[in-house]
């Protein structure tokens, strides 16, 4: 019998927690060719979302295609990743795809490459100027619509990790996106990303492209009620009895963050797998052993720290994350003065291991935080 939690990858089927109302939501949008910006901290499981959605509109007859941007290095890789996914999308035979390409976007060299799991797909031959690179861009970034009308078929397309697209420095690329989006309308788009400060800007300052192109989703955690039922039937469904309260329990100490929910379940059923029943006292158990398991990891994160962004960051794992900035704050916990404080708080924000939540600042993940309060203090 396998573990029925997942963490880590995306999850799909089964293994998702069904969020309805976002998933409800947002496919309908998306259907009317909205664009939509999507911003969440970490894990809290915008791609499997996405996936989900997309699966969903694919379903009801319309082209879907997802663009991962950590895979966009370069924009020769943007271009290749952009076309390869419009080009399969509609023939999924390689040849074929390769001479579609040919066929609609003239000028551009496609060619068979091998892709980072070692399988045949669809490349691009490098193009040496940035600006003839930009002019591919542009077409390409049309043909999701001339498409859709060709062929009476709507197009949805999620980019995710949208905040990468600022690596490639210049508002060109924004504002050729901007130009070519705003006009499609048998498209929808959905830009996701975690930088809350990169996409913010990105939508929220009047002075660049992407202002107030789509609606911003906030993405939440999962609704705890959801998830409480969702986690104790995997519990159940497996033969497992396990104690009254012990979800909330898990629930409480992970925060309700779902990467961590399920992680830690994982854990525990794991540990128990052979006698099948769970004692609440037994989540301390499994959270440190999962605390020593990332021992390598955060303790690379933590060596990577200077001293000051240390202290701060065990203050908030210890006394919270709320007025952090006053001074009895401060002193209590002897991170003065403010302005140096203010320098951690930012740089490690801007690291994302920091977040902010209205007035609050809060540990990015629950487990760092764990692992700071036993293992530096
Ligand atoms: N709806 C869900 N149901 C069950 N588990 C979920 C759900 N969403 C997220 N998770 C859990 O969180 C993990 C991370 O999800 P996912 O990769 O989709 O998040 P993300 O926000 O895209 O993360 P990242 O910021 O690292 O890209 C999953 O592996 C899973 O354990
Ligand atoms: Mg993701």
């Amino acid at each position: 019998m396998r573990n029925p939690f997942k963490y880590g990858g995306i999850v799909t089927g089964d293994d998702f927690a069904n969020r309805t109302g976002e998933i409800r939501e947002i496919t309908r949008d998306l259907s009317d060719s909205e664009k939509l910006f999507m911003i969440s901290p970490r894990r809290l499981g915008k791609t499997s979302l996405i996936v989900n959605i997309l699966e969903r509109l694919e379903e009801s007859g319309t082209h879907t295609i997802y663009i991962d941007l950590y895979k966009a290095t370069s924009l020769n890789r943007l271009l290749e990743l952009y076309s390869r996914k419009i080009a399969l999308t509609l023939e999924n035979r390689l040849e074929k795809a390769i001479s579609l390409v040919r066929e609609i976007i003239p000028g551009l060299r496609p060619k068979i490459t091998i892709d980072g799991k070692g399988e045949a797909t669809l490349g691009i031959e490098y193009i040496n100027t940035r600006r003839d690179v930009i002019r591919m861009l542009n077409q390409v970034y049309d043909l999701p619509q001339k498409l859709a009308e060709k062929k009476n078929k709507n197009f949805v397309i999620a980019f995710d990790e949208f905040q990468e697209i600022l690596n490639f420095n210049g508002e060109s690329i924004e504002k050729g996106m901007r130009s070519a989006f705003q006009h499609h309308d048998r498209v929808g788009y959905l830009f996701a990303g975690s930088k809350k400060h990169l996409i913010g800007d990105m939508v929220y300052n009047s002075n660049r492209p992407f202002y107030k192109i789509g609606r911003v989703i906030n993405l939440e955690k999962i609704p705890e009620e959801e998830f409480r039922v969702f986690l104790g039937d995997k519990f159940r469904v497996t033969g497992f009895e396990i104690e009254s309260g012990l979800v909330d329990n898990i629930l409480e100490v992970t925060e309700n963050y779902p990467y961590n929910a399920q992680f830690l379940c994982h854990e525990l059923w794991d540990m128990k797998f052979e006698e099948k029943k769970i004692a609440l006292s037994e989540i301390e158990i499994a959270m440190d052993s999962i605390l020593n398991e990332e021992t390598p990891f955060f303790a690379r994160i933590w060596e990577g720290l200077p001293l000051h962004q240390r202290n701060v960051l065990q203050a908030i794992a210890v006394c919270g994350g709320e007025k952090v900035f006053s001074k009895e704050y401060i002193s209590e916990n002897g991170i003065g003065p403010v302005s140096t404080l203010q320098t951690s708080v930012k740089l490690l924000i801007k690291k994302e291991i920091l977040d902010r939540k209205e007035d609050v600042l809060f540990i990015n993940d629950v487990f760092f935080k764990e692992w700071i309060r036993k293992k530096t203090l």
